[in-house]
């Protein structure tokens, strides 16, 4: 862990050298990433994560993701705005692929790198002159993490996420953790479709992981070969989900049974 904190120092505050009282204050923030996201992923680091051919688009575009927010031509901070070419201003990421295969991890990854980036160089605590050393944003980020069975339940009469300025719909980086896994009902469809479309109606992004298949959720008309396929959504949230997300499809073994042998 030592040396991953130490590559992670000189990753994200290169200008601060060892030993001296400021890496040490960094350090201790950075040893483990962004509240949001759950403990099992806290340490997820897109830098330290196992790459091989089945996930390694899905990292590097995190990666790049990332580093479009930090270089201000943001998918996030619009304040930033500098000269965005597609990707556009709001534009999420969507992880399609079976179980285990590391959909959740990127998306923790992604929330991780820019808590260090963007909250963790922004800390009060920090003196300023090393602040400026580190490019300090004019604010932190806002980055909620849902999954998507909780956060239907957060809609409902008590919970955290009702009417319609809620912390999901304002923050600045929604993270939903599997679509798809709930029962699909009418109002299920309605919670999604008026999510999406009020962060999309404000250029707010949003990373979506999801064991649906790009046809499953759109439906296929089917051919010679192959029956119709009913969509998991209906048209609006399809045509949503596609605009607002770059798509990522990964594939491969889970990694949970790789680690369970
Ligand atoms: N690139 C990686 N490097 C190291 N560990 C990883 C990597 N990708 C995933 N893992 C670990 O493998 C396990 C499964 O990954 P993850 O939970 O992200 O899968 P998932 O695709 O979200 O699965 P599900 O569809 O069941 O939600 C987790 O413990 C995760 O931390
Ligand atoms: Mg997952």
């Amino acid at each position: 862990m030592e040396k991953i904190i130490a590559r992670r120092m000189s990753r994200i505050f290169p200008g601060i050298k060892p030993d001296t009282p400021a890496y040490t204050a960094f350090a201790r923030h950075i040893a483990t990433g962004s509240p949001a996201v759950p403990a099992r992923y806290r340490n997820a680091d897109l830098h330290e994560a196992r790459m091989d051919r089945d996930n390694g688009h899905g990292l590097n575009a995190g990666i790049h993701y990332v580093k479009r927010t930090y270089s201000g031509r943001s998918a996030i901070d619009d304040s930033q705005f500098i000269s965005w070419r597609p990707p556009r201003p709001g534009l999420g990421l969507i992880l399609h692929g079976p179980q285990g295969v590391g959909k959740t991890h990127i998306a923790a990854a992604i929330a991780n790198e820019l808590y260090w980036r963007f909250t963790v160089a922004n800390l009060k605590c920090i003196d300023h002159t090393v602040r400026s050393a580190v490019r300090p944003r004019p604010r932190p980020l806002d980055i909620r993490f849902y999954d998507w069975t909780t956060y239907l339940e957060s809609t409902r009469p008590g919970g955290g996420n009702q009417g319609a300025k809620t912390p999901a719909t304002e923050c600045s980086l929604l993270i939903l953790d599997d679509l798809g896994k709930e029962n699909t009902t009418a109002y299920v469809h309605e919670r999604l479709h008026t999510l999406l479309n009020t962060r999309y109606s404000t250029a707010r992004p949003t990373i979506i992981t999801t064991n649906l298949t790009p046809d499953e959720i759109t439906g296929t008309d089917g051919d010679d070969d192959t029956p119709p396929m009913a969509p998991a959504y209906d048209a609006h949230i399809a045509d949503r989900i596609r605009e607002m997300c770059f798509q990522i499809i990964l594939t491969g073994n889970s990694r949970r049974r790789a680690a369970a042998i």
